[in-house]
């Protein structure tokens, strides 16, 4: 049966886009709905110009109210009867409980080769350890951050004049076909690792 797939954003949603214009034909998912903890992300738009369900849940509203959120998170995705979850940017934590209720249904793009640099500023911090290779993983999210199997990576080479700019807009391309890989074998219920790059 066809899978459901809900994509999170935060953000321009590049990697969201990538992934929904992937979902068509013999693919055996769809896109059903766009979240987004920011109602003012670009994201927003981009979805709804490819004529997939938005829905805006604000986070500052709820404050230090985690728990909330979630609920409203989930509750949306129940009612979408979503069967993945493909966080793309989406710029939230999610608390052990929330990602109990989804865990082995949730994939998660981070921006090097896990597991190095975890967490934010991957492009600086890659550069800073003198690395001559960076790149992008896909894996499954579990309640650790940026942890869980690994489902995909893709490779690019670090040149001696790069900046945390530059690796940034080299690597976001390799993200745009490393994600949809490894969604469309993860929908087939396929967790054999997607390898890109070299
Ligand atoms: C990507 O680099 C992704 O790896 C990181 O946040 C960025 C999202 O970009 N987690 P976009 O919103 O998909 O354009």
């Amino acid at each position: 049966m066809t899978k459901r797939v809900a994509i999170l954003i935060s953000g321009s949603g590049s990697n969201m886009v990538a992934l929904a214009q992937s979902m068509t034909g013999d693919h055996p998912a769809r896109p059903v709905l766009v979240i987004s903890n920011d109602p003012q992300a670009g994201g927003l738009a981009k979805a709804r110009a490819l004529h997939i369900p938005t829905f805006a849940i604000d986070h500052k509203p709820f404050g230090k109210d985690r728990a909330a959120f979630e609920g409203a998170l989930h509750q949306a995705l129940v009612t979408a009867k979503v069967d993945i979850i493909c966080l793309a940017g989406f710029m939230r934590i999610l608390t052990a409980d929330f990602v109990s209720k989804w865990e082995g249904c949730m994939l998660n793009i981070h921006p090097s080769l896990l597991p190095k640099y975890k967490g934010l500023e991957t492009h600086a911090r890659a550069l800073a350890a003198g690395d001559k290779i960076h790149g992008c993983t896909v894996h499954e999210a579990t309640a650790a951050l940026d942890d869980g199997p690994i489902l995909g990576q893709a490779r690019i080479d670090i040149r001696p004049d790069d900046t945390a700019e530059t690796l940034a807009a080299r690597l976001l391309p390799l993200e745009h076909q490393l994600y949809p890989a490894v969604l469309r074998r993860f929908a087939a219920e396929d967790k054999t690792p997607v390898l890109l790059g070299h």
